[in-house]
This record gives C-alpha cells, structure tokens and sequence, in this order.
C-alpha cells in the first residue's frame, strides 16, 4: 500500500500537480513569459522581505477576518481569476467554488473560465468577483457584466495587461493547445466561442483575439455602464494607479499577471508601495504575484495591500485533489498566516502596518 503524499504546503501541492498533469497543462499554469525573470522575481522579491516582530503580547485570541469592497472574508487571501480551470480537474472553477465558499475566501472568476459565471454562481455560496478581459468586440464583454451582475458578482476586475499575449516558450515547446471538450464557457452563450484563444504560447495568434485599443476612455465607460465596483488588474505604475482612481476604478490590483505578460516588468513587492502611495487611501489596493506563504500575505499589507490574491498554488491543489485538495490548501495559508501573526505580535489585521517590516524593506518614503 502506497501512503498519500503529505501535502504541506504550495510548493508540495506543485509537485504533486506536476506529477497527474500533461506536460502542456503543467507548462501552461507553471509558465511565464520569454526569460520567466519576472516569474522568479515576483516570489523571490516577498522571499527577501525581512519581518521585524514584535513579542510579549497576548494573542490568544485573533482575529483574521477582514473586508474587500465590503465583503467580509475569512482571511485577507482571494483566489486570482485564472483561466480553465478544468485543465487541472473536471469539476474545474465549480470545485474552486465549493472550497472557496466552504473557507469564506473569494473566487474572482475568469472570463476564460471553463465553467459559465452563471454554473459557478449556482454553486457558490460566498462573494464572488468577476474578471472581465476585453476581447475583440467590447459588445461581448460588455455583455458578460450584465451576466455577472444578473448572477451576483460583486465587482468587475477589469485586467488591463493582455493587449497581446506574452511570449510562453513553455507553450510552444510543448505545442500546448486546448483539449477537445476544454472551452471558454462564458463565450459559448454569446456565441463567440470564435473570439476565445486557440493558441496560448504565441501573441501572433492572439492578437486576433485582445481589444488592443482599450484605453482609459473604456474603463470610463465601464464604470458608467455598471453600478458594480470596478477594480483595473494589472496596474504597476503609480502614475497609472492615479489615473485609474480618476477615471473611476474603486480598487487597483498590482499586478504583473503572474510573470506572463511583459518579462522584465518589476516584481509586485517592489511596485506595491508606490501604487499604496499614489492612491492614498482613494481606492482599495490588492497585490497579486509569487504569494506563496502567509508570511507573504502579511509582508504584502504592511506594504499597504488590503489582501493578496494567489494564482497557481490554488490551480496546483485543484489538481492534486479537486475540492478537497482547494480546501486542504486553503487551510495550510490559514494556518501559515495565523501562526505568522502570532508570532509577530498581532491579533487583528487592521494592526499590519510598514512598522511590521525591517527598515531595508520598508517603503522608502
Ligand atoms: C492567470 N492569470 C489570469 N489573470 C486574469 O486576469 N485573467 C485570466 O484569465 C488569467 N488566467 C491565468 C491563467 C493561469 C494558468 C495563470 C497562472 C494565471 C493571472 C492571475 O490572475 C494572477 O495575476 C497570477 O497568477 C498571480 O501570480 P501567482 O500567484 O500565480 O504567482
Ligand atoms: C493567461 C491568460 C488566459 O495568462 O490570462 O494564460
């Protein structure tokens, strides 16, 4: 008799991910773009963050509660939209649901998502977010917020760093391209299937598919078009943050989109406190990128995020084991987040702050 592996943490669930998915399917969620710099970074930029704790309080009791956009979470922790979830299980975004509902954590869903936002709110319980990528015709996305909205998704996440797709050398190496069965889902109702990506590795191929003219004057429109919060996803410049607050976003998510995109681009951990800075406080801030363990997630709201979203780890653990393998690994960061706020002294989320931090790794201004 084989025993399970014991699945600690992130990385344990990567492996065994890596293990039952096809190369193509494991390249895909593991890849980055061209040199994967920004990939590395992202994590290693958290990883290099000092902790400066602080001791003899009691924590005996903590609470990790807090909330985003006014939805009251278990934990500052969101689940990052990320496309085709059934590349990793059958159940695909329906289990990441069920666990994210069962744990009090939000699912931001995808547009690229291989179950319909209108299957996923079916099966979900808790608040829920939608992404919106702004494909070829702005009618159709356009259209898929008037479904979010009629289903009950609280915001719209408009991802603003797709205006063609990054160069994944992993994709191509392996010739990644869908499975029969494997859809975009939401684009099925409109009838647009045709508009969904085919090819993931090459931007050639996707250029047929982003909106490359988006622009502020779309967000503008957006803002106007839905009574939904609008946070703008992919935001790494603080003049861009300001510009997004004027044009009406109510949340800014730092993002480099997970190292996919534009290779080179900074890490997250360093483009966080200058996007904090320039909001001030007029909009929410989020931080996506390398978020592996809660430590992280605490070092990201001392640089003045109100909670981290974390892509793959989840992917990995919906791989590893559906349901129940999304829940177990939720599990893990809370208990990783929990112990590494005891162990600085703090018992509520509202005390994180950039006193939390070593000097070096303190926000400069
Ligand atoms: C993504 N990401 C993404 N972002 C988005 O706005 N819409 C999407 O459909 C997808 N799809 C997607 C697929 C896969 C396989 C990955 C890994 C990522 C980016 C995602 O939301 C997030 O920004 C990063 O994944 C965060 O980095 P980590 O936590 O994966 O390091
Ligand atoms: C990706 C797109 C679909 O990163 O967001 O693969």
């Amino acid at each position: 008799m084989t025993t399970p592996p014991v699945l600690l943490n992130s990385d344990d669930y990567e492996d065994e991910a890596r293990a039952r998915l096809s190369p193509g399917a494991y390249g895909y969620f593991a890849g980055g773009s061209e040199d994967e710099i920004t990939l590395r970074e992202n994590r290693a930029a958290w990883e290099r963050m000092a902790l400066l704790p602080r001791v003899l309080v009691d924590v005996s009791r903590r609470n990790l509660t807090t909330t985003v956009m006014g939805s009251p979470v278990a934990m500052p922790v969101l689940l990052a939209p990320c496309a085709m979830n059934a590349l990793a299980h059958p159940d695909g975004e329906l289990a990441v649901a069920r666990a994210a509902s069962a744990t009090g954590v939000l699912q931001v869903l995808s547009t690229g998502s291989s179950r319909s936002i209108e299957e996923v709110a079916a099966v979900s319980t808790g608040p829920r977010w939608f992404q919106l990528y702004c494909i070829r015709d702005p009618e159709v996305s356009l259209s898929l917020v008037r479904r979010a909205e009629a289903s009950g998704y609280s915001a719209i996440v408009l991802t603003v760093d797709m205006a063609v797709l990054g160069t994944r050398e992993r994709d191509l190496r392996t010739g990644f391209e869908l499975p029969d069965g494997i859809t975009w889902k939401n684009l099925e109702a409109a009838d647009a299937q045709a508009l969904a990506p085919r090819v993931h590795g090459s931007p050639a191929s996707a250029d047929e598919t982003w909106y490359q003219a988006l622009d502020w004057n779309f967000l503008e429109e957006l803002c106007r078009f839905t009574a939904l919060p609008v946070l703008v996803k992919g935001v790494l410049s603080p003049l861009d943050a300001r510009l997004a607050v004027e044009h009406g976003a109510r949340g800014i998510v730092v993002s480099n989109h997970g190292g996919r995109q534009l290779d080179g681009a900074i890490s997250t951990a360093r483009a966080l406190p200058a996007v904090a800075e320039a909001v001030a406080g007029r909009a929410e801030v989020y931080v996506d990128g390398g978020i592996r363990r809660g430590s992280h997630v605490l070092k990201a709201l001392a640089l003045g995020a109100r909670a981290a979203l974390v892509g793959r780890p989840y992917l990995w653990a919906l791989a590893a084991g559906g349901e129940s393998g999304v829940g177990d690994w939720l599990e893990r960061i809370r208990g990783e987040f929990d112990a590494a706020m005891a162990l600085s002294g703090l018992t509520d989320t509202s005390q994180i702050s950039a006193s939390l931090l070593a000097p070096e790794s303190r926000p400069s201004t």
